[in-house]
């Protein structure tokens, strides 16, 4: 899912109409009908699946080591148990049952964390797993800013306490064509911004991610601006069905899913749900978003999964589950109509793509 600029080096990227891959290598694309940018889980490598974070029980763990055993453990992992109320990727979380669920097959976690799209990690799909291994996401904060009566940085910890966690199973939906059902941990964005007050000026919701050259140095061969940057209309982003998500499978986010915090907006192709958040700004008007600036013709501002508005280079009716072989019929909305549709009455929704 990318288009080059004008501004991209002629000799770093191809010209438009071509996926790019990592340093600008061509990726394999067959006609409008075939895949786009995916590669079948059977072809992910060995070498792309990290073995799976363990959490720690502290009781259990310090019982089983005795004094001599705890001496060994490297600082790292005494820094995990010493540092009371950190999350850590890997860090298993209490939730509460939610209303938020499906009768589908969930997708494998180990599907789900290394087929993934992190541009900052890199633009194939092992990347993300493979290079963000040594982020370090704690300390964090999110700072929920701009047009609020009460603007607040809030820290990781405060995040995790704000409300019940809930488990919710959504349908999460590439522009690409692949998509994934998952067991997401959060609970409605609305919860932080109700605390934070919009004003009568705020219409709509900027988000921001995390960016460092230096922790994400594969970033600069992918042709994107960053930090990565998204945005939902205020009712978009008030609605309960839009998820603040801290975790995923019973545990806190990976690095690669978009640790520690990120969003997810089922109803809406994947890229809107913005990874690694810091920055949450309620502003006046539609705020400026990664892929739409990177190719406003192939991804709106408004990005809702539509079976009946195509890509400008592939189909959008069809899409492949991660772990499965046939394509499955993609639905409006991506199956929450019935809960999203009103907000769209009216709309062009093939012009307001
Ligand atoms: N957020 C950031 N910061 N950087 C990204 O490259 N990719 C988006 C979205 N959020 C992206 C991002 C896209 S294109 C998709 S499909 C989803 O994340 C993928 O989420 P997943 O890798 O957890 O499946």
């Amino acid at each position: 899912m990318s288009a080059p600029k004008e501004r991209r080096k002629a000799d770093t990227f191809e010209p438009v109409r071509h996926p790019i891959g990592r340093r600008g290598r061509i990726i394999q694309r067959g006609d409008e009908t075939s895949e786009m940018l995916i590669k079948k889980p059977s072809s992910l490598r060995q070498a792309d699946v990290t073995p799976r974070q363990v959490y720690w029980n502290r009781r259990k763990f310090l019982e089983g080591l005795g004094v001599a055993g705890a001496a060994a453990v490297s600082g790292r992992a005494l820094m995990r148990l010493w540092s009371p109320g950190v999350a850590y990727a890997g860090t298993k979380l209490n939730t509460v049952k939610s209303s938020y669920t499906l009768d589908e097959k969930i997708t494998p976690a180990n599907d789900v964390t290394h087929y993934n799209n992190f541009y900052e990690f890199g633009s194939d799909k092992g990347d993300p797993a493979k290079n963000s291994q040594k982020w370090v996401t704690t300390p964090w904060t999110v700072s929920v800013e701009g047009d609020v009566k009460v603007p607040r940085k809030y820290s990781l910890d405060e995040i995790l306490q704000l409300a019940p966690l809930e488990e919710r199973i959504y349908r999460h939906r590439c522009v690409e064509r692949w998509s994934i059902v998952v067991p997401w941990i959060g609970y409605s964005l609305s919860t932080i911004l109700r605390l934070a007050q919009p004003t009568e000026k705020a219409k709509y919701v900027a988000f921001q991610s995390f960016f460092d050259h230096n922790q994400m140095p594969d970033a600069k061969y992918t042709g994107l601006e960053y930090p990565y940057v998204e945005g939902l209309r205020l009712d978009e982003a008030m609605h309960p069905l839009t998820l603040l998500c801290v975790g995923m499978y019973g545990e806190t986010l990976p690095n690669q899913d978009g640790a520690p915090v990120r969003m997810v907006v089922p109803w809406k192709y994947g890229y809107k749900s913005i990874k690694s958040i810091v920055k949450i700004k309620l502003v006046s008007s539609e705020p400026p978003t990664t892929w739409n600036r990177q190719a406003s013709n192939e991804y709106g501002f408004y990005s809702n999964v539509n079976p009946s508005v195509d890509h400008p280079r592939w189909s959008q009716a069809t899409e492949r589950r991660l772990g499965e072989i046939f394509m499955h019929k993609t639905l409006m909305f991506n199956g929450y109509a019935d809960q999203v549709a009103s907000m769209y009455a009216g709309m062009d929704l093939k012009k307001f793509h």
